[in-house]
């Protein structure tokens, strides 16, 4: 059944939110279970759609899953199949993670790929040129890589540029290789130091950790161990751009303000107050006039492409002229058309988006492309006038741990009911539920 979230006009947000665990930690320390024999625990697990496809990708080749409350427990025992199928992999692209570690613990992977998404091309080339330093064969044929190894060989590898998923997919390879690997310009997102943190209390030796030169020192094998995800930077964000919109005043807990650097200086130039603590972000923007500050996305620790279509909104909101630029993904602008339908006045060129602020949204129906641009227009939605009812929400599903809950503490009531339109007025196509 279709379901859409109607968000109504609010007034400005008040209370606090507890931060989930991040998904795009949690994906990869799931991937990495694949490495060892045993039984892994991963604590602080958010209850998300993507974290259900990881389960079935890991149940589909052997492994036993089980989420409770937040407490996942994955035994990998009897897990010996090394084939991830396009049916789940179309669901959700980071289930190429499991490449890497069938490949180093089976010396074969058969992995559908994953295809392009809602704002363009997502390539994989860095993954397979990966395996491929560290000497696997690699095929693609059918829409599927097809890679072998008898043991992989430690190598050094360059990444050309910045790439998590490729960092990742190397890492999990590269830890049980003969020999050693370095790896160079490697992605320093606190989601790599995390798996990290697993790998090595599973028994890897990384060495470098917080640097974008990582060298891995092969080992035969590595056993189980238990680690606790990371706190969502990305929705502790989200939730900080939301109180900056409506000018309310908010605290969001059980975060690493650290890992906010960008985003917390870029609020701080807006005007808004920020404070953080040991492990909360409180944001005041009551009874302050905010300016619009222009940003640009880059690799951690610049400003997150993640965040990206949510400061949009914030952009949006305020009086005033400013850019939003995308140098990680420069098609991620999905979500521009439908804030230009609650009356944003946003244009494009190239990887630019120029926005000339209006305090003057009005409700309409609108439609999520993909997670964070959905995240966008509730953002949007709390300031437009009357209600604004986004359909396709099962993108913000894959992303956002109960979001009427929280949203319910600040004082806002969102509400989820079956969609009234047609299906040509909700058409998307699969390929949209790759973004993430
Ligand atoms: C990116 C974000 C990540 C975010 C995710 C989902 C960065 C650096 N990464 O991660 O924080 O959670 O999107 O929105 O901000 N690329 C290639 N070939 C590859 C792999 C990547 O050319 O094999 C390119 C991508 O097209 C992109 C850049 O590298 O331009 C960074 O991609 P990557 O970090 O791998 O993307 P994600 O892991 O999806």
């Amino acid at each position: 059944m279709k379901e859409v979230y109607q968000v109504p006009a609010s007034q400005s947000l008040q209370g606090d939110v507890i931060i989930s665990g991040a998904k795009n930690a949690v994906l990869p320390l799931m991937a990495a279970t694949l490495l060892c024999r045993g039984t892994s625990i991963i604590n602080n697990v958010p209850q998300l759609d993507d974290v259900d496809t990881m389960a079935d990708v890991l149940r589909y080749l052997g492994a036993k899953v089980e989420l409770q409350g937040s407490r996942l427990t994955i035994d990998t025992r009897e897990c010996d199949g090394y084939q991830a199928p396009y049916h789940l992999v179309t669901k959700m692209r980071a289930s190429i993670y499991v490449l890497g570690p069938l490949l180093a613990r089976l010396g074969q992977a058969s992995v559908a790929l994953p295809g392009g998404c809602a704002w363009g091309p997502r390539p994989v080339d860095l993954h397979i040129a990966g395996m491929q330093a560290l000497s696997a064969k690699v095929e693609l044929s059918h829409g599927n890589i097809h890679a072998h190894a008898g043991r992989l060989k430690g190598a050094d590898f360059t990444f050309p540029i910045s790439s998590v998923g490729a960092t990742v997919n190397l890492l999990l390879a590269a830890v049980l290789a003969d020999g050693t690997t370095r790896l160079f310009n490697a992605a320093i997102e606190p989601e790599i130091d995390n798996l990290v943190d697993q790998l090595n209390a599973m028994g890897a030796q990384i060495f470098g950790k917080g640097s974008n030169t990582l060298v891995i020192e092969g080992v035969a094998e590595l056993q189980a161990a238990e680690i606790d995800a990371i706190a969502d930077r990305i929705e502790a964000g989200t939730y900080l751009i939301a109180a900056a919109i409506t000018k309310g005043k908010l605290t969001v807990k059980q975060v690493q303000p650290s890992h906010l650097t960008a985003l917390i200086d870029s609020l701080t130039a807006t005007g808004a107050l920020v404070y953080c603590e040991d492990d909360s972000i409180t944001l005041d923007a009551q009874r302050r006039a905010l300016k619009p500050i222009s940003i640009k996305t880059g690799p951690y620790p610049l400003f997150a492409t993640d965040l990206q279509p949510q400061w949009m909104t914030l952009c949006v909101s305020l009086a005033g002229v400013s850019q939003v630029t995308d140098t990680v993904y420069p098609e991620r602008f999905q979500h521009v058309a439908e804030l230009c339908r609650l009356g944003a006045n946003i244009r494009v060129k190239g990887n630019t988006a120029s926005i000339i602020g209006t305090p003057n949204l009005s409700g309409a129906p609108v439609k999520a492309s993909d997670l964070r641009a959905g995240a966008a227009l509730i953002l949007a939605g709390l300031i437009a006038t009357e209600h604004t009812d986004i359909s396709d929400i099962h993108h913000l599903d894959r992303g956002y741990q109960n979001l009427i809950g929280k949203f319910a503490n600040l004082g806002v009531t969102i509400h989820r009911h079956a969609s009234h339109t047609t299906d040509c007025q909700t058409k998307t196509t699969p390929l949209l539920s790759l973004c993430g």
